[in-house]
């Protein structure tokens, strides 16, 4: 026995050593690993996991023709991370009763609200519509003794991510303050009209499983987020962005930040949307657009995301479980009769809502007049990439890129450590939930399975989920990012 595991342990070091030696040979290596018997007897260097990340290691590539400038906007702010009790008691407020409060007034209804989803360990994120408490209250968090800052926003997020690329141009279109200015990385472009005096806070108030605070105690570890944003809420950076791009002339357009909106209720983003897609229609026809779609939690305004044309303007968009669905619901769509997802989002029900979206809303016949041309699916367990047809190129490298940043930096890592991650996707799975339907099955030598249905073409691949995530926030806009990295754009043939 111990002989047939050290022979195991003996090979795969040796492919991992070929890996890195000889990236041209992996291929024929992988699909000697890749045999069942050796599968089983095998010591952890050759899991599946190791065999699915040294796969991509030696399949992604960028493409042949890169983005040199990107613009992305409109959401940027500063995320204070700190204790939620601790600094509940440096405001000297007294625990009490809990009690939800849509909107903050007050320290007290800071503290109602807090204690509300303390007590049930629920998520929640709230609107302080004090302007001057509020920035008393984030001041004194900023300086709380264990306090953490992070760059925050989608659009910020995105703009770091394709900041660790030296040869990319990156503007960033957002309310930047002094603060977020100091941490933005240098190889972003920030214009002039988008600096502001203060910075937008979002305060992140954590707290532990168990913990007590009077005779409220969390039966789970979870978080409570809260801010004044006035810029953000309003995308107020939005008509500046779209300016600035006739003297930055991009080749990619990234925008978020649509999700922000929501808290202002529903007659505030009913206009500004409208506003949103008139300023949106400004930019030049021929520059792709992809949308990060992520935070979305209002029906409603998913739905008039749908009705305002957002979607048909846009080449791209970026989303996750929860997005997908609400689009199939708001929508009357495919699977909308499903409450919600159990588990791993079914495949095949997940290409169907895809398959949906580009023939409903997207540029699946040619002769629509929709831009949209590409869906980057993201959720825990795997990726999709659906593009019509002819659009889009280097698909199988940036799906398995956008896995590969996922696995990487939710365990806080560069690179993916295979002991710390977990295949959590299934290897067997369906083309459709519905018929026709193509059984499917994902080789980890090789590991994108890639099927059609119409003029769309899905690459999906697996996510090696880290065991003991560190910070998951921004995951869903560092997978954009780096799946649009490797993403190219054809020019259509002229008829
Ligand atoms: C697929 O493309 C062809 C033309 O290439 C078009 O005639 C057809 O309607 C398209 N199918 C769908 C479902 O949009």
């Amino acid at each position: 026995m111990w002989r047939k595991a050290s022979a195991a342990a003996l090979l795969a070091l040796a492919v991992g050593y070929f890996y890195y030696g000889s990236p041209e040979l992996p291929e024929h290596i992988l699909q000697y690993v890749g045999l069942p018997g050796l599968q089983t007897s095998t010591a952890p260097q050759s899991s599946l996991e190791e065999v699915i990340s040294s796969a991509w290691e030696a399949l992604i590539t960028l493409p042949s023709r890169q983005w040199s400038k990107v613009a992305v906007g409109v959401n940027a702010c500063v995320d204070v991370v700190v204790s939620g009790v601790g600094l509940l008691q440096a405001l000297a407020v007294d625990p009490g009763a809990g009690s939800d409060h849509e909107v903050l007034h007050s320290k007290e209804d800071l503290k109602e609200a807090f204690i509300h989803y303390m007590a049930r360990g629920a998520a929640a994120e709230r609107f302080f519509s004090d302007q001057e408490v509020f920035h008393r209250i984030a001041r004194a968090a900023a300086e709380y003794p264990g306090a953490k800052l992070y760059v925050g926003g989608n659009a910020a997020l995105i703009g770091q991510k394709f900041a660790t690329y030296p040869d990319l141009m990156v503007l960033l279109c957002g309310p930047v303050g002094p603060k977020l200015h100091e941490m933005l990385d240098e190889q972003i472009v920030v214009p002039p009209e988008s600096l502001q005096e203060t910075d937008e806070y979002h305060l992140i108030l954590e707290y532990k499983a168990g913990e007590q605070w009077g005779s409220t105690q969390a039966p789970q570890a979870n978080r409570f987020i809260f801010s004044h944003d006035v810029s953000n809420g309003g995308m107020s950076s939005l008509e500046t962005f779209v300016a600035s791009l006739e003297e930055f002339e991009p080749d990619l357009v990234v925008l978020s930040g649509l999700h922000m909106m929501e808290g202002q209720g529903r007659a505030l983003w009913e206009a500004r949307l409208k506003e949103a897609v008139a300023a949106i229609s400004e930019i030049r026809r021929d520059i792709p657009i992809h949308l990060e779609l992520a935070s979305l939690t209002d029906k409603d305004f998913m739905n008039s995301i749908m009705e305002e044309q957002v979607m048909p303007v846009v080449s791209s968009i970026g989303l996750n479980e929860q997005e997908l669905l609400f689009l199939s619901q708001a929508g009357a769509g495919p699977h909308a009769e499903l409450p919600s997802w159990k588990g791993v989002p079914d495949v095949g029900r997940v290409s169907d809502i895809l398959l949906w979206i580009l023939e409903r809303h997207g540029r699946s016949d040619p002769a629509s007049e929709a831009d949209l041309t590409r869906i980057h699916f993201h959720t825990l367990a795997y990726h999709i990439l659906a593009t019509v047809e002819g659009h889009w190129g280097n698909q199988a490298a940036a799906v398995m890129a956008g896995a590969r940043v996922a696995s990487s930096q939710a365990c806080g890592l560069r690179s993916v450590d295979v002991g710390k991650v977990q295949l959590r996707a299934p290897l067997e799975f369906s083309s459709s939930h519905g018929e026709p339907r193509e059984a499917l099955t994902l080789d980890p030598a090789r590991p994108v399975t890639v099927w059609r249905r119409g003029n769309v073409t899905f690459h999906f691949t697996p996510v090696l989920v880290c065991k003991q995530p560190l910070r998951t926030v921004g995951l869903g806009d560092a997978i954009s990012a780096e799946g649009l990295v490797y993403s190219e754009v054809k020019t259509p043939q002229p008829f």
